[in-house]
């Protein structure tokens, strides 16, 4: 009799849930109230109870009858409270008096509203002893009176589409957002994903500082728990700790990690020669594009510099080149191209990928224009290959994705980013996007990656992500950077993640780099001490 013991609410006749209330309610809260704008079909205004506090987001639910309850999302808040009107506020302020009112517990006429969009209905029956409960689209109004509370985690996870067996989900954090300490507080993560909506992509959004790449880290400690293979192309050396922890390896473009010649496109080696005249430029371009038609008709697996060098020569007399011109064509080619130690020979990502849960490439060291060519080539390799099926599905996560995305300008890089979103949920490519400037990345990617992580954001920034948010609302992602840091909102399409919801990422398994270096403990150690 949970429901009736609380609070004096209605449903004396007939004792809703009386017998279910056990497998449904968590804690009561408060009471749908009814004013000229609730409830209705859509919301729904509730009184809190004393001491009863709730934040944009949470799930909230209120039973229409004997097995069925409607479940909103708070969406807003309000505190009634007569005592500090601005014209009472002025009176002690003149007077000179302290308040001197009862707290809302004792009080008569302070309390605080919330406000709950009604976003699903739970409809509970028998089976044998065992109690069924079923979510399904809402087809009722909440009662005016009726009590409110926060539900079990089941009911909330049957409302978001989770899943309940951790061994067979992406087990990523909880909805119970607390301050506390998590160790002590022992709570349960129920944020429990289907494994498959990595294929429909990832993308990953907020500020510098709120929990980006500690929430990227923990997917993929979660994906790689399905062996899925992990390639990271890590910007800023975030993911070294990372990949070492799950066994992976890191590569450095440059040192022990290639792409070759043939993995970039006309545009990006004529960019990288831009000394050659153009007499030479021709020639390049006419032979590369000839080499590059020699694979796709499969007469090649790839090519490299003297491959081209050797073309070069070959087809100068019909492009009618003389020797000088070839020579100087040939010499600017070299030089240039060889200045470059992240191009060279092929990169084996069969073997790579048997044998590597997870492969990082560091390329914190590269400038953009270099970040964009290596990045391109690479996933271009990796297309390639797992179209032909020579390796084995993957996850591809680009951190900064603003750089290689970019809103309005176009690009090589870009465009076999926008071909992996595109194509990847047919071919097993998953990509997970990250980045701290939504404003600047390409809207149209972004829209492709189905599941979203959005974390704390300046306003220009959320505005910048206004059609891609789900059915999150603006008190839910302008309340974030008020949230204890790992909070985001998470949003999904209806299969996967049904609403958008703020939730607490799980703490990391493997710690990694990435710490945000404490600068004044430097100072004092390696600086200001060393000047005495
Ligand atoms: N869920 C979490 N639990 C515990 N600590 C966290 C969590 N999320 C983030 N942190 C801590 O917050 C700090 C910043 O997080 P993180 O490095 O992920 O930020 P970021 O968004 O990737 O920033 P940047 O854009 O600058 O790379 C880290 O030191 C990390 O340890
Ligand atoms: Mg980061």
């Amino acid at each position: 009799m949970l429901f009736l013991t609380n609070s004096a609410i209605l449903w004396t006749s007939n004792s809703p849930f009386s017998d279910m209330d056990e497998n449904i309610l968590q804690e009561d809260i408060g009471s749908v109230v009814a004013d000229e704008f609730s409830p209705t079909f859509d919301c729904f205004r509730i009184k809190a109870d004393a001491n009863k506090y709730v934040y944009p987001g949470t799930l909230v639910a209120t039973p229409i009858d004997k097995n069925h309850f409607l479940i909103g999302r708070i969406k807003s808040s309000l505190e009634v409270n007569p005592h500090e009107s601005a014209s009472r506020a002025k009176v002690r302020e003149a007077l000179d008096i302290e308040p001197d009112y009862p707290e809302e517990k004792l009080s008569t006429n302070i309390y605080r509203v919330y406000e709950a969009d009604v976003i699903e209905e739970g409809i509970l029956s028998k089976e044998g002893e065992a109690i069924k409960m079923e979510v399904s689209e809402p087809s009722d109004m909440p009662k005016a009176g009726a009590r409110v509370f926060i539900p079990t985690e089941e009911v909330v996870a049957n409302a978001m589409g989770f899943l309940r067996e951790e061994d067979k989900a992406l087990v990523l954090g909880r909805t119970k957002i607390t301050n506390g300490d998590e160790d002590q507080e022992n709570p349960k993560n129920n944020v429990l994903l289907k494994p498959s909506l990595i294929q429909r992509h990832v993308f990953v959004g907020g500020t510098t500082g709120s929990g980006k790449s500690y929430a990227t880290g923990v997917i993929l400690e979660e994906v790689n728990k399905f062996k899925i293979p992990i390639i990271i192309l890590d910007s800023q050396n975030e993911y070294i700790g990372l990949a070492e922890g799950l066994g992976g390896v890191v590569l450095k473009p440059g040192d022990d990690y290639k792409v070759r010649l043939s993995s970039l496109t006309e545009g990006e080696i004529l960019g990288l020669v831009p000394t050659l005249p153009e007499v030479g430029r021709n020639l390049l371009a006419f032979t590369f594009l000839q080499l590059k038609r020699e694979i796709i008709r499969g007469e090649r697996g790839g090519f490299g510099l003297d491959d081209i060098l050797i073309e070069m020569s070959n087809n100068a007399p019909s492009l009618q080149v003389n020797t000088n011109s070839l020579q100087i064509a040939l010499q600017r080619t070299r030089s240039s191209l060889e200045r470059h130690r992240f191009l060279g020979d092929e990169t084996n990502w069969k073997d790579l990928l048997r044998d590597q849960p997870v492969v990082n490439i560091d390329c914190g060291d590269l400038d953009q224009h270099q970040l964009q060519l290596v990045i391109g080539a690479t996933l271009r390799e990796l297309q390639h290959l797992r179209k032909s099926v020579e390796i084995p599905p993957y996850v591809a996560v680009l951190d900064e994705a603003h750089l290689l995305v970019p809103e309005g300008e176009d690009s090589p890089c870009k465009q076999v980013i926008r071909e992996g979103v595109r194509i990847g949920r047919h071919y097993g490519i998953c990509m997970f996007l990250i980045t701290q400037s939504p404003v600047d990345i390409d809207k149209k990617t972004i829209r492709q990656c189905n599941t979203r992580f959005i974390f704390a954001l300046e306003p220009d920034q959320l505005e910048s992500i206004k059609g891609v948010r789900a059915d999150a609302t603006e008190d839910m992602l302008q309340r974030l950077p008020k949230m204890p840091v790992g909070t985001c909102i998470l949003s999904g399409t209806y299969e996967t993640v049904k609403h958008a919801i703020p939730i607490k990422i799980r703490k990391r398994n493997i710690e990694s780099g990435g710490k945000t270096p404490d600068i004044f403990t430097e100072m004092t150690e390696k600086w200001i001490n060393k000047k005495k």
